[in-house]
């Protein structure tokens, strides 16, 4: 896809973070941007931004988790456009627990969000992508789609679902006028730990060591901390739908986003067994990239304190 003006874009979960970005950055390149979202005073917010672009748009206010809703969202859409050239998969949650303390509730609240959502969605869309010269179908997975952490399974189980649906789906839409993407981000800025639904009972929260999380004087850092630092200290959600996009237009089957996730990537491909070792030694190698990065994360942390 040369350009995405003049198109028509869905995206899911456009109330913050990268979704927010996508929907800005598409209507300022002159795509007609269709958003949804759960929370609807975010999504009003991401709503009155896309007014300063020239661009129709609109905004629906839908739980993705409900099929029905989704079936609703592609009807909505194609009344008020007529078509649908790019559908972004994007919302997420996450809900880090160990295994066996976890809910079912929470579990299939984090997977219908996460995986079934993209499928539904991609059931009740792709029939009208597949009617277009070209369009996309762009699904976000995980860096933590292809590497496992532990206390993180019901996030690490639908992102590689969502791999393997949407690299299956790659293979099928080879012919067709329909290029599908997966999105592998690494760590990015948002509010995705903020939202988490965290186990806080036991000892804390785990961190992907298994061991409660703390800080350096060693109290058990809250969940809002938590979301807090990951929001400081990631990439900036701007930069990576900008990345995103600039990998559909070069049509790149999978998107790697940020160096973090390329490099996590690599290590899982060299040593299959023993990632999680190397992945700390990788990282430091590209500590230049991250300082700017950590300095935030800790002037947060420290304001935190201090509040
Ligand atoms: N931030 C990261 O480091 C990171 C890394 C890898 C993958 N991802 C993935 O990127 C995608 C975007 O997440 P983000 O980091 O921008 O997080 P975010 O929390 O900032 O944005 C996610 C949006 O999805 C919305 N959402 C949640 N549940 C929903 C539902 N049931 N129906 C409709 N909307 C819903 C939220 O309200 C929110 O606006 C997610 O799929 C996430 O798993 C994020």
């Amino acid at each position: 896809m040369k350009t995405f003006e003049n198109k028509v874009a869905v995206i899911t979960g456009a109330g913050s973070g990268m979704g927010k970005y996508l929907a800005i950055n598409l209507a300022k390149a002159g795509s007609s941007v269709a958003i949804c979202d759960v929370n609807k005073d975010t999504l009003k917010e991401t709503e009155d931004i896309l007014r300063n672009y020239n661009v129709p748009s609109s905004s629906y206010v839908i739980d993705v988790s409900d099929k029905e809703e989704i079936n609703f969202l592609a009807e909505k859409v194609i009344e008020k456009y007529g078509r649908v050239d790019l559908v972004f998969n994007n919302a997420g949650v996450a809900a880090p627990s160990s295994f066996v303390e976890m809910s079912e509730k929470d579990w299939n609240w984090c997977n219908d969000i996460n995986y079934s959502a993209v499928i539904n969605s991609s059931r009740a869309f792709l029939p009208h992508l597949l009617k277009n010269k070209e369009s996309a179908l762009i699904n976000t997975s995980s860096i933590y789609g292809i590497i496992t952490t532990p206390n993180n399974t019901v996030y690490h189980a639908s992102k590689f679902a969502v791999r393997g649906f949407t690299e299956s789906l790659m293979k099928e839409m080879h012919d067709t006028p329909v290029q599908v993407h997966c999105v592998y981000p690494g760590h990015i800025g948002t509010n995705i730990v903020s939202n988490a639904r965290f186990n806080e009972e036991g000892e804390g929260i785990l961190g992907i060591d298994g061991k409660p999380a703390k800080d350096r004087e060693g109290n058990l850092l809250t969940a809002s901390q938590i979301g807090e630092t990951f929001r400081e200290g990631g990439m900036d959600p701007d930069h990576a739908a900008k990345i995103i996009l600039k990998g559909v237009k070069k049509d790149k089957k999978r998107i790697f986003v940020g160096l973090d996730a390329k490099l996590m990537e690599t290590a899982q491909r060299i040593a299959p067994q023993h990632y999680l070792k190397i992945i700390p030694f990788i990282l430091f190698l590209t500590l230049p990239f991250y300082i700017k990065r950590i300095m935030r994360a800790n002037k947060a942390r420290k304001n935190l304190s201090a509040k």
